[in-house]
Formats: C-alpha cells, sequence, structure tokens
C-alpha cells in the first residue's frame, strides 16, 4: 500500500549543518529538497530586479521581504514532484509571516526539524564550508574535506560566509526562532547538531522512519 509522502521542515542557525542534512535525507528518503537560501542565490546569480533586492538583505545578513521569498517557496511546494514524491523545506518559513502564510493554504508538515549547534561552533562552521559549484555539495576545510584536487581547485566560498556576516546572520535567527517554533511545537524534535554529520543524520534517521512506519499503518487500502 503506498503511504501519503512525507512532508518535513528542518530549521536551525546559519551553519548548524541543514543543508549537510537535506544531502543525507533526499539520497535516502528521495525528498524534493526545497531551500530558500539556494532559491535566493540562484535569484542573485540571474541578475534580476528581485536577485539584486534580495542580495542587499543577504549582505546585511537581514530576512528577504516576504513579497520575494514566499511565492518563490510556495510554488516550489505547490509543484507536482513535490506534492508526488514529498518535500523537505530547508531554512523556511524563518518568521511568524511566512510560517502563517503556509498555514493559510494548509500547508503543514508532518514533522519540524531543529538543529541544536553550540554557537561556539558556528563562525568555525561558517568560515571553513566551501561549496562545490558542479555537484552542489557542501564541504568543510576540516570537517568535510573535499576528495580529490580537481575539486579542491574549484570550491567556492558564499558571499556571506564571513565572521561578520554570520554574527548578523546568527541575530536575524535569533530574532524569528522563537515565533516560528511556537506554530509548530506540538511536531518539533531538537536535534543535537554538534555531533558528527553522520550521528547526527542518525538522530534524524530514526524520526524519519518512525514517521514512515507510522504512515504505512494509517494509510487505507485503495
Ligand atoms: P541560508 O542559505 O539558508 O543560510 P543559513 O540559514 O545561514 O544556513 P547555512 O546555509 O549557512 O548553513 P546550513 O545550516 O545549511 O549548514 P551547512 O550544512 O552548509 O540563508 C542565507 C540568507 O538568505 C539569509 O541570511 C537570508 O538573508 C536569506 N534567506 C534564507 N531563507 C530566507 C527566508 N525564509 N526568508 C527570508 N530570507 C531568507 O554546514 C555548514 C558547514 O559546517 C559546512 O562546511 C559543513 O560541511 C559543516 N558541517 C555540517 N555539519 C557538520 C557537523 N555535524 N560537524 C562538523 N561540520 C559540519
Amino acid at each position: 500500500v503506498d503511504s501519503e509522502p512525507l512532508k518535513i521542515m528542518i530549521s536551525g542557525a546559519p551553519a548548524s549543518g541543514k543543508g549537510t542534512q537535506c544531502e543525507f535525507i533526499t539520497k535516502k528518503y528521495g525528498l524534493v529538497h526545497i531551500a530558500a537560501g539556494d532559491l535566493l542565490r540562484t535569484e542573485v546569480a540571474s541578475g534580476s530586479e528581485n536577485g539584486k533586492l534580495a542580495k542587499k538583505y543577504m549582505e546585511k545578513g537581514q530576512l528577504v521581504p516576504d513579497e520575494i521569498v514566499v511565492m518563490m517557496v510556495k510554488e516550489r511546494l505547490l509543484m507536482s514532484n513535490s506534492q508526488e514524491q514529498g518535500w523537505l523545506l530547508d531554512g523556511y518559513p524563518r518568521s511568524l509571516s511566512q510560517a502563517r502564510a503556509l498555514e493559510e493554504h494548509g500547508i503543514r508538515p508532518d514533522l519540524f526539524i531543529l538543529l541544536d549547534v553550540s554557537e561556539e561552533f558556528l563562525v568555525e562552521r561558517v568560515v571553513g564550508r566551501r561549496l562545490d559549484p558542479v555537484t552542489g555539495k557542501i564541504y568543510h576545510l576540516k570537517y568535510s574535506p573535499p576528495e580529490s584536487e580537481e575539486i579542491t581547485a574549484r570550491l567556492n566560498q558564499r558571499f556571506d560566509d564571513t565572521e561578520e556576516k554570520v554574527i548578523l546572520r546568527l541575530q536575524t535567527h535569533h530574532q524569528n526562532v522563537k515565533d516560528v517554533l511556537s506554530i509548530y511545537e506540538d511536531i518539533t524534535i531538537k536535534v543535537d547538531g554538534n555531533a558528527s554529520k553522520e550521528d547526527v543524520f542518525a538522530q534524524i534517521d530514526s524520526a524519519l522512519a518512525g514517521l514512515v512506519g507510522q504512515k504505512k499503518r494509517t494509510s487505507t487500502p485503495l
């Protein structure tokens, strides 16, 4: 019996490991990964008016206005592949207004994952992060070094990945996280994100496996 696809949200401070865990989750569970930050960076790279405006906020570590973000994410969520395979929403919603906009459309996840990482680790994770423009894979010079010199040579750094900017991004996170959590309190799991990425995934995996089992038991045969 086919069960309903999973609908998952993942949140946490800047560089808490959201994108890294999303790589593990999509690989095992086949969900459509929708990352607000990635969508915005694509828009910035396109050079559009929205992209130019978005970049001004991203450079200050502030939230990009809802006029730009809300439609962008909603469109992805409602696409047929997200509806059929299930979705994994990364870095969204990040404010009360964004959460409410989803609720108004009846869009609610099965589980809200909060990655909890000590602040002392976040700066180091940010400044050591590198991205592979070819595969989209996330690396860290110390914790997840690239597999070959060829990859090392082509790695990029994000424009907002400096110590100065991560402090601003962290402030924005603290201003908004309680509001968002208040909407999803009953379906939130807090995951210890200080461990190795494999150990963090083991915690998430057991929660997701439990959910899949639950959905199978409750789905009725056609
Ligand atoms: P966004 O791109 O979402 O950035 P962020 O929230 O700051 O999160 P990051 O992508 O920096 O980190 P991550 O948690 O994915 O960590 P990662 O896995 O890469 O947003 C950027 C900007 O866009 C915002 O500032 C805002 O302006 C705008 N924006 C985004 N969403 C918005 C919204 N909803 N509304 C309005 N504006 C919005 O890991 C980090 C590093 O650590 C990597 O190098 C990784 O290899 C390493 N690492 C990961 N896990 C571990 C581990 N367990 N141990 C050791 N190292 C690890």
